[in-house]
This record gives structure tokens, C-alpha cells and sequence, in this order.
């Protein structure tokens, strides 16, 4: 068997954080600048990356977009000729868009998963050659704790991270053998300008920073899911492992068509 390398300090690595504009990426972008080696941001939003790069002394910018596998191949060329490697990439760009069932549609659907599925996708082919140069590689994409629970209206947005947390599941054991490891984040609610938008109440919500500095401690230890805050995760997992009969029943009263059904029967 061979022995595994050492995983390298934060601050002997290159790593490119995807998705690093706003929010959890923006708070991200606070803790890693001056802790590691060098730090890639990049997104869509030029402006806000060149704020955040002129902060500090060890970051470099590039302007992508995860749906235009094009523009990640071009991010990652530029990685390759500046830094010759990644040791850890955190793909965290993400969108979200919930379902109203009484006008299904497939357009919403799409949006969705081409952010954050094939996003997820077109980032680790891009990534994963120069990860390979790493000693240790690392892998982690953030997904969701509504993973562990199907939740009402989130058909769109649950099935683009369960499908993310499937793949980097399936990419752990297939990447083990060359000493790349992998995580899966899965954040309960967190104060960002997507989380802004939902009408609906967020038990236990976190700010950004709270969340990167999670993030952050957990990419010390490269355990398979980072999940935080624990009390709100921890509840998520336990009704994720009730019978599938009481599992639906909760989800079921939390529907909004429900709430409707039970007034129409009044
Ligand atoms: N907030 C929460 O409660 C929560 C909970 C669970 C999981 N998450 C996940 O955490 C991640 C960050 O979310 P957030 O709450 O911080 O949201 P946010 O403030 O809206 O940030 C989303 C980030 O993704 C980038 N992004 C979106 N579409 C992109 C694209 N096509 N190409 C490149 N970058 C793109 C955005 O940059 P540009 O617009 O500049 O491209 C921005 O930097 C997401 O994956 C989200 O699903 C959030």
C-alpha cells in the first residue's frame, strides 16, 4: 500500500475558489486571502472581484462563468501558467430559484442545474489536471443540507445538489487512489444576498462569515462533510433517517399546497 503524502498546510497552497463575488465566497475570500499561499478568485462579476483583490497582496482574479466550460478552461490555463498547480479547489458559485408546482417549468429547472450541476462539472474537469500536480490534492464543492431532506418547492434546487453531493461522493472513492481527497459542504441557512430573497422563515440562520470560518476549519481535517451549524444539521440528519412514511409526512405539512388543501377543506 502506499502511504499517503502529507496534507499541506494552508499556507503552502495555491487554491482557486470559485464563485468568490458575494456572499459565503466573499466571506471565504476574508479568511483564506492572507492564510494561504496564493488565492484565485473568480466569478462573473468583475467589479466586485477586483474590490476584493486589491485588498490583499496574494490574490490574483479571473473573471468565469461556470455554465461556459470555455471561460473555466481559460481560468485554469491562467492558473497553469502562473502557479503550475491547485491544491485545493472550492467550487461554491451557486444559484438558486425555487418551484412553484402549479406552473412547472423545465426553463427553472435548467437554470438550475447548469449552475450548479453542470457548473460543479465543467469545474472539475478544468480543475482536476492541475490538481493532479498537486502532492495532495483537494476537491470540495459546496452543496446543501437540503440535500438530507427533500423540502417543499426546492424540487429544482434540491436535485442540483443532491446531484452534486452524488458526484463528489462517487469522485471520493474514484480519486482516493491518487491521493486527491474530497469534500462535500453542506451549510444549513446562511445571511447572503440569496438567502435575501426567501420569504419564508430560516430556522437557525448564520451569517457569511460564521460560514467561512466553518468552512475553513473544516478544510483542515478533509473529513468527507463539512456541515454547519450543527444544531440545524444535525436536526436535518435525524428526520433524514426517520422511515420514509414519517419523513414525507413532514415534509408534506411544510408544503404550502397543503396549507392551501387543509383551507379548501374547511
Ligand atoms: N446561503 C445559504 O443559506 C446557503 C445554504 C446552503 C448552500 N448554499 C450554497 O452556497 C453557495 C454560495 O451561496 P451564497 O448564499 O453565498 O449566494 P450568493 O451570495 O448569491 O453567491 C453566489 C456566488 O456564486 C457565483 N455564481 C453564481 N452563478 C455563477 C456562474 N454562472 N458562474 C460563476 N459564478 C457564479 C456568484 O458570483 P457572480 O454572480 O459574480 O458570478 C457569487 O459569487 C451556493 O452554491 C449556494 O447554493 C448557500
Amino acid at each position: 500500500m502506499t502511504r499517503k503524502a502529507a496534507k499541506p498546510p494552508l499556507e503552502q497552497q495555491v487554491i482557486w475558489l470559485i464563485g468568490a463575488s458575494s456572499g459565503i465566497g466573499e466571506a471565504l475570500v476574508h479568511q483564506l486571502a492572507d492564510r494561504c499561499l496564493q488565492l484565485v478568485i473568480s466569478a462573473r462579476n468583475e467589479d466586485k472581484l477586483d474590490q476584493l483583490s486589491c485588498k490583499y497582496q496574494r490574490i490574483s482574479s479571473i473573471v468565469a462563468d461556470v455554465t461556459d466550460l470555455a471561460s473555466m478552461q481559460q481560468a485554469a490555463r491562467y492558473i497553469e501558467d502562473g502557479f503550475g498547480r491547485i491544491d485545493t479547489v472550492i467550487i461554491n458559485a451557486g444559484t438558486c430559484e425555487y418551484v412553484d408546482v402549479q406552473a412547472f417549468d423545465s426553463a427553472l429547472f435548467q437554470r438550475v442545474l447548469d449552475t450548479n450541476l453542470m457548473g460543479t462539472v465543467h469545474s472539475i474537469e478544468v480543475a482536476l489536471p492541475l490538481l493532479r500536480n498537486s502532492q495532495r490534492g483537494y476537491l470540495v464543492g459546496v452543496a446543501s443540507s437540503v440535500t438530507y431532506l427533500a423540502l417543499p418547492r426546492a424540487q429544482a434546487y434540491g436535485a442540483s445538489k443532491a446531484g452534486m453531493r452524488y458526484l463528489l461522493e462517487s469522485m471520493r472513492a474514484d480519486l482516493a487512489s491518487e491521493q486527491i481527497d474530497v469534500s462535500v459542504v453542506s451549510p444549513g441557512f446562511v445571511k447572503t444576498p440569496l438567502t435575501d430573497r426567501n420569504d419564508f422563515p430560516m430556522p437557525m440562520r448564520i451569517s457569511a462569515d460564521e460560514a467561512a470560518v466553518a468552512i475553513v476549519k473544516g478544510l483542515q481535517g478533509r473529513p468527507w462533510d463539512i456541515h454547519f451549524p450543527k444544531r440545524f444539521t444535525r436536526l436535518m440528519q435525524w428526520l433524514a433517517a426517520l422511515p420514509a412514511c414519517a419523513r414525507l409526512a413532514i415534509s408534506r405539512k411544510t408544503s404550502t399546497n397543503s396549507v392551501k388543501e387543509a383551507s379548501d377543506e374547511r
